[in-house]
């Protein structure tokens, strides 16, 4: 290839000849302009904006490859997406660079109707299967005891067990709760309660106690600092903390040792919750860890973890 267009130059431009050098200083200053356009493309921050923008609208061969390439979820952009979600997250004190969804309220968990494809009643969705440790433990606890929820998303759990038991306190906790306050406006009042904010600033802040506080799929957002301060100032306000949380993949949940947390993927962490309970003096009660036949996703290797732990001796 490069010895027949050296053959074609050599035939139109031959050596030596002013022809010859006006090609050779044209041939320059073209490839010039262009390395300088694309350095300057590269070099802005207007690359990414560009190329993702193409990736959108350009119906070309070659963006298409690239769409399809980065689309059917190939290893190398999990990976990549993966690893730098973990970069910018495993040293972050508070709120994962993920939950920005939730904060403005994007996220779908807040809709009126909770619709994810996941059951028609509290028992059979997914956040219903903290049913199975709360329901027994909200029926030992006294008459004005205080349970409460941190991501509540809608609120229907809390005004479900609000109805089951009305003579236990129920508040849930959301970045935003304007949908769970107008959904369940007629039951909020004396004993179902939403508060708006940042469960760890709440916490810090001693605006949120009580005898029981659960969550469902919300700890699994948290970074692995974050889940450490969260047992950490649960420990001084809590007595029993009951967490039903998704684990992808094939991680091993311990009972003794130093706590972990490993990013599993997208927003999702592997938190140890037995051993970052135990660190701040929660016994464990009772766990399992089953396969979930997720109704949504085509993952075989969905688990959830659903434990129970109580303070020893009270907080
Ligand atoms: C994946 S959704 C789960 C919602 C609901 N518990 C369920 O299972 O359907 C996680 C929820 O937790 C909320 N959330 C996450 N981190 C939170 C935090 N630190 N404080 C308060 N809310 C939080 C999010 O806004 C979101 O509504």
């Amino acid at each position: 290839m490069i010895r027949y267009i050296k053959q074609n130059v050599d035939k139109f431009f031959p050596n030596g000849s002013i022809g010859r050098r006006l090609f050779v200083v044209g041939l320059t200053a073209f490839c010039s302009l262009w390395c300088t356009a694309l350095i300057l493309l590269m070099g802005t921050y207007q690359a990414p904006r560009y190329i993702h923008k193409k990736l959108q609208t350009s119906d070309s061969f070659v963006w298409k490859l690239m769409k399809t390439f980065l689309s059917v979820p190939s290893p190398t952009a999990f990976l990549f997406l993966n690893y730098n979600f973990f970069l910018a997250n495993k040293s972050r004190p508070r709120l994962s660079s993920g939950v920005s969804g939730y904060v403005d309220g994007s996220s779908g968990y807040y809709s009126h109707d909770f619709d994810m494809g996941d059951g028609e009643s509290i028992e059979t969705q997914q956040r219903g299967k903290v049913l199975e440790l709360l329901l027994p433990k909200l029926a030992t606890l006294p008459e004005g005891a205080k349970v409460c929820e941190i991501g509540t998303g809608n609120g229907d759990v809390p005004a479900y067990l609000s109805e089951k038991f009305p003579e236990i306190f129920f508040e849930g906790v959301d970045f935003s709760v304007n949908v769970a306050t107008e959904k369940h406006l007629g039951n909020v009042g004396r004993r179902l309660s939403f508060k708006e904010g940042y469960g760890l600033d709440l916490l810090q802040a001693q605006s949120l106690s009580g005898d029981v506080l659960f969550a469902s799929s919300t700890f699994v957002l948290f970074t692995p600092k974050e889940i450490d301060k969260y047992f950490e100032l649960l420990s001084r306000s809590f007595n029993t903390v009951i967490l039903n949380e998704l684990i992808l993949g094939d991680y091993q949940t311990h009972v003794e040792g130093e706590p972990t947390s490993i990013h599993m993927d997208e927003n999702m962490w592997f938190h140890e919750y037995i051993l970052y309970a135990k660190k701040y003096n929660f016994a464990l009660d009772q766990y399992t860890l089953n396969h979930y036949n997720h109704p949504t996703s085509l993952r075989p290797d969905i688990k959830l973890f659903i434990g129970s732990f109580t303070q020893e001796g009270g907080f």
